[in-house]
């Protein structure tokens, strides 16, 4: 295949052959995220020449008409997909690899073409790609597995990658899990969480363990408290279907939120590889405090938005979306606060939340360190010392920030708050992406480390099943546990009240902390 564009990763070898099968191929996230990825991999030449991209779904299509269903798609959206603009030239050379299976997975017919089509793709490699609603994920695995496509021979590989949601609760979970290993090895399972993708994100770690300077500060003795937040403008958009039935809590927390919190809790691991790096996240997940439901509803906030201005438009309340019930008790905003019982954290409260329609976009973790332990400055002009915070900048403006207390110039002594900090766009060309390269590429490569393993993911539902549960037990009582918050602003009275309660604050949404945004020193 010719390729118009040089790669930038010259040092990354290409995968080997596989073929690829989507389930679930006429979904959002197959023409949102996974194709612009795939021709992203393919752009830089990080998947073979002959691989094979064959998706399945009910839908009538032929391959023809899927490539330019796709195309069409893509080209009209590639700002959203985030994942950088399309080259006609490149295209045309990138969709000869995508091919069409009308099926219902459900049905054995279509796993007999699967099986033809790896006969004849030259590799006995596949990847199966689960798109689809999770409640398709376990058939799907049983098809596989009674077809023999789960069967790994001659150094080749059979790999399964669910998308998230993975379960509904821990219960559901454990079940999902218990029936993926019943027909295959844990090595064989990518549970994908996009969050792992992001760059900032896995900088985390590199921040932590590649730098002296920030480990002999990173516990209990100089952290006061860590708030995690994952701020969205967007609203429910056209996925009522789904969000309807999941809300903020099942969307975002056990998976994303715990992922970013694991990331800044765990401890340095052994080595620097999938068992190591995936042992220590289940340890960290593992150590969160069990509440009880009584505790959990004490420490925990849900709210819905109602109708608001967001960048000086009107929109909706939650309500009032398409595809929502009139009557849903469902959160689009949750926060709450998590303690992890172990020897670096014990003391140490995490303040987790994330919405839509909020203020701003804004994924940031924010870390807020005691105070200097003596009151240097008694009898001056200061009357009290503001707080050090690192804020890790995860999307937008991607990068770290420290806050940190400077002398005002004048004769007395008065002090403000400024910034140091590091841009990613300074340091590094930032290629478009969508993220989910890095994700694909590892599960063509075989490298589990950005994925999901069954213990976390059971943890991560086994610290918020306590705020499910206590939730359940309101509706069940009848009440509805919900306050409303308007669009465009930063969640109900309830999150603002849980934080209060410990004496502290939220980290404003979306505080502009890139250079040229931040205040210049010494000049308010
Ligand atoms: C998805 C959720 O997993 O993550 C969405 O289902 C959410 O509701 C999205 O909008 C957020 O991801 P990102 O990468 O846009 O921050």
């Amino acid at each position: 295949m010719s390729h118009s564009t040089q790669t930038r990763y010259e040092q990354t070898p290409a995968a080997d052959n596989t073929t690829m099968f989507i389930f679930g191929a006429g979904g959002d996230l197959v023409k949102r995220l996974l194709i612009p990825s795939l021709y992203n991999l393919d752009r830089d030449r990080l998947i073979a020449p002959e691989m094979r991209i064959v998706g399945i779904d009910l839908a009538e299509h032929d391959d023809e008409s899927f490539r330019r269903h796709l195309k069409d798609f893509i080209a009209d959206n590639h700002s959203e997909s985030r994942g950088g603009s399309l080259d006609e030239s490149h295209w045309r050379d990138f969709e000869k690899r995508l091919h069409y299976r009308q099926g219902d997975f459900t049905d054995d017919a279509i796993y007999r073409q699967i099986e033809d089509v790896i006969a004849s793709s030259g590799s006995d490699n596949a990847l199966f790609y689960c798109a689809t609603s999770s409640r398709f994920f376990s058939d799907i695995a049983r098809k596989l597995d009674g077809a023999g496509l789960l069967e790994e021979r001659n150094g080749q590989y059979r790999r399964l990658v669910v998308e998230k949601p993975f379960g509904h609760d821990l219960e559901s979970a454990q079940t999902l899990n218990a029936n993926l290993l019943e027909v295959m090895k844990e090595e064989q399972i990518y549970r994908i969480d996009h969050f792992l993708g992001k760059e900032t994100v896995q900088n985390i770690l590199v921040a932590r363990f590649a730098n002296v300077l920030f480990e002999p500060f990173w516990n209990n003795h100089y952290i006061d408290h860590i708030q995690i937040t994952a701020a969205e403008t967007v609203g429910v958009e056209e996925r009522a279907a789904f969000y309807d039935k999941a809300g903020a809590m099942r969307d975002m927390v056990p998976n994303h939120l715990f992922q970013l919190l694991a990331m800044v809790a765990i401890e340095p691991p052994a080595a620097f590889g999938a068992d190591s790096l995936r042992s220590e996240k289940s340890k960290v997940l593992g150590a969160v405090r069990p509440w009880t439901t009584e505790e959990a509803a004490h420490h925990s906030a849900r709210g819905r938005y109602e109708k608001g201005t967001l960048d000086d438009r009107q929109v909706p309340g939650y309500l009032d979306e398409n595809g929502v019930d009139a009557d849903s008790q469902t959160e689009t905003f949750v926060a709450m606060k998590v303690m992890v019982d172990n020897w670096r954290w014990v003391g140490v409260p995490f303040y987790l939340r994330t919405g839509k329609r909020m203020s701003a976009r804004d994924t940031e973790i924010a870390i807020c360190f005691k105070p200097a332990p003596y009151a240097q400055f008694r009898n001056t002009d200061v009357e009290r010392m503001a707080s050090n915070w690192l804020i890790i900048q995860i999307q937008p403006n991607e990068g770290m920030w420290f806050d940190f207390q400077a002398k005002r110039p004048g004769p007395e002594l008065e002090m403000d708050t400024v910034k140091m900090g590091f841009a990613y766009k300074d340091f590094f060309d930032l290629p478009a992406v969508t993220g989910y390269e890095t994700l694909i590429y590892d599960c063509l490569t075989g490298d589990q480390m950005l994925f999901q393993r069954a213990d976390t993911i059971e943890n991560g539902w086994r610290a918020v099943q306590p705020f499910l549960d206590a939730w359940a037990r309101q509706s069940e009582a009848g009440e509805s546990g919900i306050e409303g918050y308007a669009a465009g602003t930063d969640g109900p009275a309830g999150a603002h009240e849980l934080i209060q309660r410990d004496g502290r604050t939220w980290h404003k949404v979306g505080e502009a902390t890139g250079p040229g945004v931040a205040p210049v020193p010494g000049k308010r």
